[in-house]
This record gives structure tokens, C-alpha cells and sequence, in this order.
């Protein structure tokens, strides 16, 4: 089974897998969104039915409320956890500082307010996300629907005092319509190919009237695990200044990562 699976959904397994040895009973936990993501729910499920592990979920999405409720864990608002112990997220692109571009998936508001409040942010990313320089992926921006052209063209208008390559911004379709996040915003995806200045743009991104959230995290992610496709992780710790290497025997996990296919 695992053998018709691409290296990078390994990889994106290995990580996942390897992130819910931080979840101790008792925790809140954040439960980000995105294909690594759904991973790591379904194995923090498994640990829920097999081993009894007690934990309490936030979500970062109706798509991973619902993921969550299927695997049986016990989903609350964040509101209702208040604070929490830990969030474990994928992302899109990760730096040698861990800051993120986050938002691939349209979430990234959420993902960006359950992150902040947590003790720890966890992010779990197969090896092609890591860069030098952020900005090769379309940094994805929520805005609100009202005047949103309006919006678009002043940020662009904005960026050619910023340091980038590029300034064209699209806004994300859903086949013909507009993409509409859970809260009930649109996203534009700036194509700016390098960002010399990330908390820079963040900061002047989120002073624009309309904007309502950007999707870099700057100095929020604590630990990043990278997965290869070959069952390796690295788990790399900023605030320790700690590398760790260890491997996913396939073989021995074959059931569960078979269990979990299905
Ligand atoms: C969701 O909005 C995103 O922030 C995801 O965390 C990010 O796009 C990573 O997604 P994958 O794990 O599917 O690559």
C-alpha cells in the first residue's frame, strides 16, 4: 500500500506522524489544515480510539472540525479552550528562521489565531517546502469582499515600495466564482517571487484598510518536522537550536499507514 503512495505523501505521513509524539494527555491542541495536516488528525485519532489518549481539539477549519469528529476526537472552539498547549500545522514554505507562508489552503486566519495562541506551534512539511528566501509560493492575503478590486490594485500599489520581484496580485477562484473562506472573506495571492522583507510586508499588509489577514507567520512557528519520502524526519527546534534525525520503519507502521488510507 505505502509503496503506491508518491514520495512526497510519504514524506508528508513521516512528519505527521512523528508530530503526535508531542501530544500528551490532557492537552489543547490546534489543529491545523491542508493534506499534512489531515494526516497528522487522523493519527492523533488513532491514538484517541487505541491508547485512550484524552486530548481536546480546536480547528483550524470546517474541514478539519470534520476530520477531527470522524477520528473521534473531541473538538471545542477556541474560545472555549481559551488558551493552548499546542498547535501542529503544515505550511507552505518554511525558512532557516521558521517563518511560514501559510494559506495554500485558504485557511490561514484561523490557522494564524489558534497558532498564536498556543504555548508551541509545531509545523509539519515534507522537504520541498523549505527555502531560502519566502516568496516563491503566491502569499495568499484575506480580504473582505467589499471592495475588494479596490483592495487588490492599492496593494499592488504598495508592494513597489516593498523589497520583491513581483507585484501582481489574482484573486483565488473557485471554479468561476470567488474562493470564500470559512469567514466568509475572499484571498488574493500575491505573486512577488522574493520577499526581502517578510515582517516588514506582514506589518504593512495588515495596516491596509480591507486587508483582513496575511499569510506569512513571522517569529510564530517553534519547531518545524520535515519528512522525506524515504521515511526520514529531521525535527528541527529554534528556540533549543536542536537538529534531530530519526526514521518511520514503513514496514512496521504498514498497518496503520494502510488503516489510515482508507
Ligand atoms: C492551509 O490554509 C495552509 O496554510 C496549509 O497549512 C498549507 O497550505 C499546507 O498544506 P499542505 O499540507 O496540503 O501542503
Amino acid at each position: 500500500m505505502t509503496g503506491e503512495l508518491s514520495p512526497i505523501d510519504k514524506a508528508k505521513f513521516v512528519a505527521a506522524k512523528r508530530s503526535v509524539d508531542y501530544v500528551e494527555d490532557g492537552m489543547r491542541v490546534g489543529l491545523g489544515t491542508g493534506s499534512t495536516a489531515a494526516w497528522m488528525v487522523r493519527c492523533l485519532g488513532e491514538l484517541v480510539r487505541d491508547q485512550g489518549l484524552k486530548i481536546k481539539g480546536v480547528p483550524t477549519s470546517t474541514r478539519t472540525a470534520e476530520l477531527a469528529r470522524d477520528v473521534g476526537i473531541e473538538v471545542i472552539s477556541l474560545d472555549e479552550a481559551k488558551w493552548l498547549d499546542l498547535t501542529i500545522d503544515g505550511a507552505d514554505e518554511f525558512d532557516a528562521n521558521l517563518n511560514l507562508i501559510k494559506g495554500g489552503g485558504g485557511a490561514l486566519l484561523q490557522e494564524k489565531i489558534v497558532a498564536t495562541a498556543s504555548d508551541q506551534m509545531i509545523v509539519i512539511a515534507d522537504v520541498g517546502k523549505e527555502v531560502e528566501t519566502l516568496g516563491a509560493f503566491p502569499l495568499p492575503v484575506e480580504v473582505i469582499p467589499f471592495g475588494w478590486e479596490t483592495t487588490k490594485s492599492l496593494i499592488e500599489e504598495m508592494l513597489i515600495s516593498m523589497d520583491v520581484l513581483g507585484r501582481d496580485a489574482s484573486l483565488r477562484m473557485n471554479g468561476d466564482r470567488p474562493f470564500v473562506t470559512d469567514e466568509g472573506n475572499y484571498i488574493l495571492d500575491l505573486h512577488l517571487g522574493r520577499i526581502g522583507a517578510a515582517n516588514q510586508l506582514a506589518m504593512v499588509l495588515n495596516q491596509m484598510p480591507g486587508v483582513v489577514e496575511n499569510g506569512l507567520f513571522i517569529d510564530i512557528c517553534d519547531v518545524v518536522i520535515l519528512g522525506f519520502g524515504d521515511g526520514r524526519v529531521e525535527t528541527r527546534d529554534i528556540n533549543e537550536g536542536t537538529v534531530e534525525e530519526g526514521k518511520l520503519d514503513f514496514l512496521e507502521s504498514d498497518n496503520l499507514f494502510t488503516d489510515l488510507q482508507d
